[in-house]
């Protein structure tokens, strides 16, 4: 029998990737959510017959930490998901955004202390860099904007190869986060005080598009799975905020798997690090090329409502991944025009 791991938000979208990864390696999995959600339950019998435990709680609830505790002494490593994944919501509700990011992040590391210093692997976001990336001198192009050539100077943090993690994390007092980067922002501090103060073995992923199977895609959220689902097989009725030239390095959920796993199983060498990960350079695509993409394969047209543009979005984000692939030796290995066509035919089949 494998470790015991833990992986808080082991129903959501990510989770059950990281889960069904997890049990391919032979490990015990708890999958510890508070099925918030809408939809995540959907992955709940594929979980269980992988062999996923399911133990139903709440991250900012200490009580459901100790009752884990108690039913699972053996836990031996921490992949921490759970939270609030939108914009949206942190606005509308920014006391619920911070309890979650925040606070039920300060639980985790909290509990992983109390089990003798256990590895933590947190997911976090490009969010916790502010619109400050939207100073990145752009081109505006036919489908999307560019900031491969730039005309003048990068910023710090910048190169040809996108944003890496020297880029800062400030807002200067004019450049904003979002309450969601905000909270996600001090639960990734919490992690980096907790390895320097109690020398607890963390690793830190700021991600920027995850998308593939088992996303529970809306407007507001799982960008990629909403398109498919809509263009193809829904009302073809789109809401885009901006142009729809905005651009996002795109990694497919089976490939953030593999990294999440190959970072615990290497944490004695990469303790302490931040990660910029996403597809990189080599898998960007803008809105209207996804559309695009969906309306050739599904040969059907979307109907595209154009809004004006939301509250700190990043008009391009491309992650560097550069770090993560030296120092894991992984690479992304679907690219998004694959990682599309495969979400298209699998809803399609079933
Ligand atoms: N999907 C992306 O593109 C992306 C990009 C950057 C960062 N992230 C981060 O990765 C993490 C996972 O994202 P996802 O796309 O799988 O989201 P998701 O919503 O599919 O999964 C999150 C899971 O956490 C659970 N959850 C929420 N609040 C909880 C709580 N208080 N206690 C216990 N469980 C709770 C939800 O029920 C859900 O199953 C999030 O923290 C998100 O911010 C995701």
């Amino acid at each position: 029998m494998g470790k015991t791991i833990l992986i808080t938000g082991g129903c959501g979208f990510i989770g059950t990737n990281i889960c069904l990864e997890a049990r391919k390696r032979d490990y015990e999995v708890i999958a510890f959510d508070s099925l918030i959600r809408k939809g995540v339950e959907n992955n709940i019998s594929v979980l269980e017959k992988a062999g996923v435990t399911i133990f139903r709680g709440d991250i900012r609830n200490t009580e459901d930490l100790i009752r884990l505790q108690n039913e699972h002494k053996d836990i031996e490593g921490i992949i921490h998901l759970a939270g609030n994944p939108g914009i949206p919501w942190s606005i509308s509700y920014p006391t619920y955004d911070f309890e979650v990011n925040a606070l039920g992040t300060l639980n985790i590391l909290e509990l992983a202390r109390i089990y003798g210093n256990i590895p933590v692997i947190y997911a976090r976001t490009n969010k916790v860099y502010s619109d400050l990336i939207n100073d990145i001198p752009i081109a505006e192009e036919e489908t999307r904007y560019d900031w491969r050539q730039p005309k003048e100077g990068w910023l710090d943090g910048v190169t040809s190869n996108g944003v890496n993690e020297g880029f800062s994390t400030e807002g200067f007092g004019k450049y904003s986060h979002s309450p969601y980067g905000i909270s996600k922002l001090t639960g990734d501090a919490y992690c980096q005080e907790y390895f320097l103060t109690y020398k607890l073995p963390v690793v830190i992923n700021r991600m920027s598009c995850i998308y593939g199977y088992y996303q529970q895609g809306v407007a507001d959220q799982g960008w990629i799975d909403h398109f498919v689902r809509t263009i193809g097989f829904g009302n073809k009725k789109l809401d885009i905020f901006g142009d729809g030239k905005q651009v996002r390095d795109m990694l497919w959920g089976e490939d953030v798997a593999r990294l999440y796993l190959d970072e615990l199983e290497r944490i004695h060498y990469i303790q302490g690090e931040v990660f910029n990960i996403g597809g990189g350079i080599n898998n960007t695509l803008s809105l209207k090329e996804a559309i695009t993409e969906i309306e050739t394969l599904s040969g059907n047209k979307a109907e595209i409502e154009y809004h004006n543009w939301r509250h700190a979005d990043q008009k391009i984000y491309i992650s560097d991944i550069t770090k993560a692939c030296e120092k894991l030796e992984w690479q992304p290995k679907i690219s998004p025009k694959e990682g599309i066509k495969l979400m298209y035919e699998r809803y399609k089949n079933s």
